[in-house]
């Protein structure tokens, strides 16, 4: 175990910050802190960075308490949300600051490392810009070269991504990745969304008000939340009552439907989204979405009667 938070708490007041967080991450890990916002994912990086004191409870990094320790004394590098670049300094005075510092170099071998990373994020020819001259999402790019070019043990980034445009965001999370596996770098990643949650993570951390609430894989996750709310954050999801009146919940994509005269279901709604067909089917008062792939799936019509087979549910 690389890291563990203990009943880690630190309460702003009685309704905001963090309260009795267990966790253990372990070494090269892709770990994601996944919730809505003010859950407290923030705050659960910050006080890891020691950025924050915490009220009670402990952080222990390959077996060591690392609660008193300042931030320059926890071996580990922050990408913050808010980047926190030098503003004085041109692009590779930012990125080959950290080298030179925690990893002992001279300027002209920093300055080398910093190259490499400044390629990697896509930023080449920028190296003489003054970071408050380039936009959000090179700044992003920048905090995350410099975080990366450390090569720290225990990477954490607070939304790294989160300005960047569709493409960018995939390739360099793509590289991220690849960073993290070509380093065996343990990484907790805050996100809020889900995609990038699910197709980066080893295991994603679900918060809701100040407490974790699941701790799993993606696919557990996602196919088997514990309750409610994990079910109805992560994906799109239907949950009804079943026979004997327990909740259950169905992903759209796990119901088939079956043109039938005599079908119980009556079709609602239909939506072609490209990929898929998004139709709203209705018994009585209950309304299921049903996303069904392929051609000849997307060929039934609204008013159409159809019986129903379930793939895949949950109890929760
Ligand atoms: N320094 C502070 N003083 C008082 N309250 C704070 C402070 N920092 C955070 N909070 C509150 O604690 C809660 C958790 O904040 P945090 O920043 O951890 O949320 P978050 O999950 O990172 O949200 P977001 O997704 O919006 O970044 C919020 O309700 C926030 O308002
Ligand atoms: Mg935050």
């Amino acid at each position: 175990m690389i890291l563990q938070l203990k009943n880690l708490t630190k309460l702003f007041d009685k309704d905001n910050g963090i309260e009795n967080v267990n966790l253990d991450i372990k070494e090269g890990e892709f770990i994601t802190i996944l919730g809505p916002s003010g859950c407290g994912k923030t705050t659960t990086l910050n006080l890891i960075g020691g950025f924050l004191k915490a009220d009670s409870g402990d952080i222990v990094l390959e077996g060591r308490s690392i609660l008193n320790l300042p931030p320059e004394k926890r071996p580990l590098s922050t990408v913050f949300q808010s980047y926190a670049l030098f503003p004085h300094m041109n692009l590779i005075e930012n990125v080959s600051y950290g080298v030179r510092f925690s990893r002992n170099e001279r300027k002209k071998k920093a300055q080398g490392i910093a190259q490499e990373y400044i390629d990697i994020v896509g930023l080449s020819g920028y190296e003489k810009s003054m970071v408050g001259n380039l936009s959000g999402g090179q700044q992003q790019r920048v905090a995350l070269a410099r975080s990366m070019a450390t090569k720290p043990k225990l990477l954490l980034l607070d939304e790294p991504l989160s300005n960047l445009d569709a493409g960018l965001r995939v390739k360099m999370r793509e590289e991220l990745k690849e960073l993290q596996k070509k380093f065996n770098i343990t990484m907790v990643f805050v996100t809020h969304d889900q995609e990038e949650a699910l197709s980066l993570s080893d295991r994603i951390v679900v918060m809701d008000k100040g407490h974790v609430v699941q701790v799993d894989t993606p696919e557990n996750i996602y196919f088997s939340p514990i309750n409610e709310y994990i079910g109805s954050f992560i994906g799109k999801s239907n949950i009804i009552k079943n026979n004997q009146g327990e909740k259950i919940l169905i992903r759209p994509e796990n119901i088939n439907i079956k043109l039938n005269q005599n079908g119980k279901y009556q079709i609602k709604s239909k939506k072609f989204m490209g990929q898929y067909t998004e139709y709203s089917i209705v018994k009585d008062d209950i309304c299921l979405d049903v996303n069904l792939i392929g051609k000849e799936t997307g060929s039934y019509n609204i008013g159409d009667l159809v019986d129903i087979e379930i793939l895949h549910q949950v109890s929760i």
